[in-house]
């Protein structure tokens, strides 16, 4: 495993997505209840960003056609979307996310 700097833990706000850019990749790293998780931040629709979607729940609807995917796992859960997001191993050390890219 290789571990990329993402962001810092309070960048992301709880209940809510931001979009970083992680060595050439981007992301959208969300914090549900606490907890970080990071996906690819690129719709497997029609490549809108997730980040500027809207998060409820463990769920993200991306803000172009409402295709809605499981944040944990990635997977379509409604919507015109069928083919799953990437997520990526997250780690916080001291206040900083790490992702894992590999
Ligand atoms: Fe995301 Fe169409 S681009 S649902």
């Amino acid at each position: 495993m290789v571990w990329c700097q993402a962001a810092k833990v309070d960048d992301v706000p709880e209940g809510d997505a931001i979009s970083v850019c992680v060595e050439g990749e981007p992301l959208a790293l969300y914090k549900l209840e606490g907890r970080i998780y990071a996906t690819h931040d690129l719709c497997t629709h029609a490549k809108a960003h997730l980040a500027e979607g809207f998060v409820s729940g463990d769920c993200v609807e991306c803000p172009l056609h409402e295709g809605v995917f499981h944040i944990p796992t990635g997977r379509p859960v409604s919507g015109p979307v069928s083919i799953p997001i990437r997520v990526y191993p997250v780690r916080i050390e001291e206040d900083t996310v790490l992702v894992d890219l590999t």
